[in-house]
């Protein structure tokens, strides 16, 4: 008897956390009007049935989160046997299948991310025959390699999925320093070791333009960006390559806090990059917190900003579904807890003109 009871405890649980899931109006229909919402997902969520279904609920963009990294998608044995020291080999991996699978068949658009980057980048890229130990190779060799990495992917991706939409790319990411003073420097960024100055972020943008699908967005993409060093840092590179017509977005990164920086400084450098004729994605949102109803208001505040600027924000992208699955562990950076939502998915659902009353509950 006892069994029983837990067996239909655990049945009633199941059934009403479906059921309430349901009930909880979708951030993507809620904003529609606005921009889509995006999160990033890992190969290992996206298998998961009702995360599956989470996901359909509530996101129209889908960024991989490591999956699509250069370490995720170099091979280093077929470019050491194919690549005749200048052609790096993509594939895509099984993690990464998994989610590009997903998205092709639920038609959720896709956000890359990304290509150059000095982290989560193989050294033996840098290296004389693709190999772990020896010389770097030249800027020139390292040209050509930049240009086949560039097309290899994008040709992979289309082959392997050819009814994807990839509207948006992080060309280059965090190429600069911290908090700001220009470029990330030689010993940080093996890029930086070779080219010596932003070639490597001009030459990819012309690339990834000359290789990249049609309507697929071209983004230049950091961190503390709201920190005014970096603002600027951010900015005059982005102005450079939009004179070449090599670049058309910003992305904000924005992994704040609850406490840090203020909406106020935030709004002050999307206006800034606004400014520049450029579009502004949100790529990577999560708000550090212990006080979970700060948390709501500033996330609400700053949905109202991003809300109010919408014309030039095509996409606002969480970085991951609920807490328990984000990359900053034991903060609750973001909207839901074990799927379910928080105070601050209530707050921001209040932001907008769509049914406020209803929403509220
Ligand atoms: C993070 C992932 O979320 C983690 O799983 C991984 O261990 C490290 O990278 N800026 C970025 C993202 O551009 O790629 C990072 O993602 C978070 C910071």
């Amino acid at each position: 008897m006892k069994y029983y009871c837990a067996l239909a405890l655990i049945f009633l649980v199941i059934g009403n956390s479906f059921c309430l899931e349901d009930d909880v109006p979708s951030l993507k229909e809620h904003f529609a009007k606005y921009f889509k919402i995006g999160t990033c997902v890992s190969g290992g969520e996206i298998v998961n049935g009702n995360a599956q279904h989470f996901i359909n609920h509530h996101f129209n963009s889908i960024t991989p989160e490591n999956e699509l990294k250069p370490d995720a998608i170099l091979d280093q044995a077929a470019s050491q046997q194919q690549g005749n020291n200048v052609n790096p080999i993509v594939k895509i991996g099984q993690q990464a299948y998994y989610i590009l699978k997903f998205c092709s068949e639920n038609g959720i658009p896709v956000r890359g991310h990304t290509l150059v980057w000095h982290s989560q980048t193989p050294d033996w890229l840098f290296r004389e025959g693709f190999n772990n130990w020896g010389n770097y190779v030249s800027r020139d060799v390292m040209n050509i390699r930049l240009e086949n990495f560039i097309k290899n992917t994008f040709a992979t991706i289309k082959r392997d999925f050819p009814n994807l939409t990839l509207y948006a790319y992080d060309v280059c990411n965090e190429v600069f320093a911290g908090s700001g003073g220009g470029l990330r420097p030689k010993g940080e960024s093996k890029w930086m070791d070779i080219y010596g100055d932003d070639t490597y972020i001009i030459n990819a943008f012309k690339f990834a333009r000359k290789y990249a699908p049609q309507g697929c967005k071209l983004y230049i993409n950091d961190f503390n960006e709201y920190m005014p060093a970096k603002t600027q840092n951010i900015l005059d590179e982005a102005v450079k390559l939009k004179n070449m017509g090599i670049i058309d977005g910003i992305g904000m990164q924005s992994h704040i806090g609850s406490d840090w920086p203020s909406v106020q400084d935030y709004q002050t450098a999307l206006t800034r990059f606004i400014q520049t004729g450029l579009e502004v994605m949100v790529t990577e949102l999560d708000m550090k917190a212990t006080d979970l109803s700060l948390q709501a208001n500033k996330y609400r505040d700053l949905f109202q900003v991003l809300v109010n600027n919408n014309a030039r924000i095509p996409s606002v992208t969480f970085w991951g579904t609920t807490d328990e699955r984000s990359w900053i562990k034991g903060g609750n950076p973001l909207l839901f807890s074990n799927y379910q939502p928080k105070e601050a998915y209530w707050k921001v659902m209040t932001v907008g003109t769509n049914n406020k009353e209803k929403n509220l509950k």
